[in-house]
C-alpha cells in the first residue's frame, strides 16, 4: 500500500466524516485524516464493511452504516454522529456509484430513467443531504466540506452520461455551497481525480484495460493510487488551505489539463 503524507498533529482535535469509506479512495481519505490526528467516522451502506474499515484504522474510528441517498438513513446516521462526536469539522462527500451495476457503461439511449435517478440519488442527493445535516454540527465553529468530483466531466467520454452529469452537478454544488456556507466559516472545495486504482476500478476489466494507456498519456507518466488523492484531501481538510473555498483541484498526474 502507498503511504499518504505524514504531518503529525495537523488535524489534532478535529472530527471528520467520510462517506463511502468502507473501501477504495474513501478508506484512503479516512486513513489520511486519522493519521493526521482526526477522529474519523466511516460511513458506508453496510454495517459489516463499515466496522471492518473502522477496525482497520485502529479502533478509534466510528463505524456508521448509512445510505447517503436515503434521507431517513442520513438523519439516523447524523444522530449517532452527533451523540458520539458532538460536532463535525470535516465532511468528505466521497460515496458514489461509479462503475457498479449491471451495465455501468452504456449508450445513453439505452439508459433507463430508473438508472439515471439512482445515480443522481447517490452522487448528488447524497452530498446535498450530508451537507444539509452537517451545517448544524459545523456552523458554530467553522469547518470544511470536500466533494469528490471527477476530471472526466471536462473531457466527456462515451457510455457514462448519468455518472458524468451527476459529477458535473456536484462541481456546481461545490461553488454554490461555498457561497452559502462561507458566512459560517465553512469552506467547500472539491477534488477531481483522474483514473485512480481504487477497488472498483481494479474490479473493472474495462477500466483496467485503459489504465496503461491513460498513464502513458499523463505528463507524469504514472498510474494513480487512492493515497495520491487522499494527500490533497488532507490539504483541503487542514488549515493549510484556510483561504481556499469554492474550488475543485484536479488530481490526475498531469492528464487532462484545463
Ligand atoms: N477511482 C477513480 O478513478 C475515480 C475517478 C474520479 C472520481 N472518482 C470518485 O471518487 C470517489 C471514490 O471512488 P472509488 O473509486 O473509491 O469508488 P468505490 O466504488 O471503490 O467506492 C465507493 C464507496 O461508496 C460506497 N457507496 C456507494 N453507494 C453508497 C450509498 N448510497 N451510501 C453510502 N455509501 C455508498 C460504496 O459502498 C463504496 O464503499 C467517488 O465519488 C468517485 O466517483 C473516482
Amino acid at each position: 500500500m502507498m503511504q499518504t503524507a505524514q504531518i503529525n498533529g495537523l488535524l489534532d482535535g478535529k472530527f471528520a466524516l467520510v462517506t463511502g469509506a468502507a473501501q477504495g479512495m474513501g478508506l484512503a481519505h479516512a486513513r489520511a485524516l486519522a493519521n493526521a490526528g482526526a477522529r474519523v467516522a466511516i460511513a458506508d451502506r453496510e454495517e459489516e464493511a463499515c466496522t471492518a474499515a473502522a477496525q482497520d484504522l485502529g479502533g478509534n474510528a466510528l463505524a456508521l452504516a448509512m445510505d447517503v441517498s436515503d434521507p431517513k438513513s442520513v438523519a439516523q446516521g447524523f444522530s449517532v454522529l452527533r451523540d458520539a462526536f458532538g460536532r463535525l469539522d470535516i465532511l468528505v462527500n466521497n460515496a458514489a456509484i461509479m462503475v457498479q451495476g449491471e451495465r455501468p457503461f452504456q449508450d445513453y439511449w439505452d439508459m433507463s430513467p430508473e438508472y439515471w435517478d439512482r445515480i443522481f440519488a447517490v452522487n448528488t442527493r447524497g452530498p446535498f443531504l450530508c451537507a444539509r445535516a452537517t451545517k448544524p454540527l459545523m456552523e458554530t465553529h467553522g469547518g470544511c466540506i470536500i466533494n469528490m468530483v471527477s476530471d472526466a466531466i471536462w473531457a466527456a467520454y462515451e457510455g457514462q452520461l448519468a455518472y458524468f452529469a451527476s459529477k458535473g452537478a456536484l462541481d456546481t454544488m461545490t461553488r454554490c455551497l461555498a457561497r452559502e456556507l462561507g458566512p459560517f466559516g465553512i469552506r467547500v472545495n472539491g477534488v477531481a481525480p483522474g483514473l485512480t486504482l481504487s477497488d472498483s476500478v481494479r474490479d473493472s476489466e474495462f477500466l483496467m484495460s485503459l489504465s496503461e494507456e491513460i498513464a502513458n498519456a499523463r505528463a507524469l507518466r504514472r498510474t494513480q493510487h487512492p493515497e495520491d488523492v487522499a494527500n490533497v484531501v488532507l490539504f483541503l481538510a487542514s488549515e493549510l488551505s484556510r483561504a481556499v473555498s469554492g474550488h475543485v483541484i484536479v488530481v490526475n498526474s498531469g492528464g487532462l489539463m484545463r
